[in-house]
């Protein structure tokens, strides 16, 4: 059994799996978590020495991976995960389920403001100027994560409300 969490970067993917693991009594893993353990360098390095482009690759077979495991797992992906390649295909064909984390602009701008510095797609972006790149950024990737099996709206709700609702979906 396979659970696949995705949406924006700070959409809560990863708290709300690591809790819904454990109300489950699943395995949990964090895509980004694996990535890092796999290449022993922090996302933000694997940016800057390496590029984005190599990490979408590793981004790519490392997702495969974790769906190829025999275990139960519930497995957040990273902001960008299903929005390259065919990714989102792979998710909705190996996964039994897989669920989208939907905040909205204003909710997203106020998260992301707090914890920019460890994102390098945002961590040049003036605090100014973060809803007008959040809006265009979420404008193209939404498609990709309405392609998810199932929809939680998170606005206004905290960790246990959105867990609920997933369990409730299950
Ligand atoms: C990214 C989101 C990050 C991480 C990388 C790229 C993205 O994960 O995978 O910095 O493209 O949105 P989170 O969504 O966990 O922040």
């Amino acid at each position: 059994m396979k659970i696949v969490l995705v949406g924006y970067m700070a959409s809560g993917k990863s708290t709300v799996g690591r809790l819904l693991a454990s109300h489950l009594q699943m395995q949990f893993i964090d895509l980004d978590d694996y990535i890092e353990a796999n290449q022993k360098k922090s996302i933000k390095n694997i940016f800057s020495e390496k590029g984005e482009i190599f990490f979408r690759k590793l981004e790519h077979e490392m997702l495969k991976e974790v769906l190829e495991k025999e275990e139960s797992i519930i497995i957040s992906t990273g902001g960008g995960t299903p929005c390259y390649g065919n990714n989102m295909t792979t998710i909705l064909e190996q996964a039994d389920t897989s669920i989208y984390l939907d905040l909205s602009i204003p909710n997203l701008v106020n998260r992301i403001s707090k914890e920019k510095e460890s994102r390098p797609l945002v961590k040049n972006i003036p605090d100014a100027e973060l809803p007008v790149f959040i809006g265009k950024h979420l404008f193209e990737r939404r498609p990709y994560y309405m392609q998810a099996k199932n929809v939680v709206d998170c606005n206004g709700a905290d960790v246990e409300t959105v867990v609920q609702r997933i369990r409730d979906l299950l």
